[in-house]
């Protein structure tokens, strides 16, 4: 069986894709990357501030010059943002030498996993479902499309999902 040179993990807010993303990167002697976190010690500053500051499109221009930096890296596991997927260039950026995994989540989850979640400037309003659900609309298509596997996460532990992927990797 060979590896793949990247494997990346895409799907929405509270999908868990750091969580199994590092579990995952452990048990396949990879390194683990997290886009959000690497924009963040490159700024020197956190996602909010990134987004009162520059603004969100100010975020998805950082976001697609980090994807194109580590669309580089070798054996690696990289967890990208939920919107990632919302810039077509960053298509082909995210597919390069990699195995793309959709870790797909209903909605009562993402509700439930980010729920007093205070680094998500998108999801700091009166109505945080509802905004889960339109983005979900739009881009669980996206996800879709670029994913060559989609693996459920709901009512399954994140050692029974990385166990799963292992398996069809
Ligand atoms: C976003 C998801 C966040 C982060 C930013 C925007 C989105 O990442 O990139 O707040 O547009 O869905 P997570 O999916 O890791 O929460």
């Amino acid at each position: 069986m060979s590896l793949p040179e990247r494997v990346v993990l895409v799907g929405p807010m509270g999908a868990g894709k750091s969580t199994i993303g590092r579990m995952l990167a452990k048990e396949l002697g990879y390194r683990f990357l997290d886009s959000d976190r690497i924009i963040e010690e490159r700024c020197g500053a956190n996602i909010p501030w990134i987004f009162d500051v520059e603004g969100e499109d100010g975020f998805r221009q950082r976001e697609t010059a980090m994807l194109d930096e580590l669309s580089e890296t070798r054996s690696t596991v990289l967890a990208t943002g939920g919107g990632a997927v919302m810039r077509p260039e960053n298509h082909a950026l995210l597919r390069k030498n990699a195995v793309v995994i959709y870790l797909k989540t209903s909605i009562e989850q993402q509700v439930e996993r980010t729920r007093k979640d205070r680094n998500r400037p998108l999801l700091q309003n009166d109505d945080p479902e509802g905004v889960l659900r339109r983005l979900f609309a739009v881009r669980d298509p996206l996800y879709t499309k670029l994913a060559d596997i989609v693996m459920f996460t709901d009512r399954k532990s994140p050692r029974l999902v990385v166990r799963q992927l292992v398996n069809r990797i």
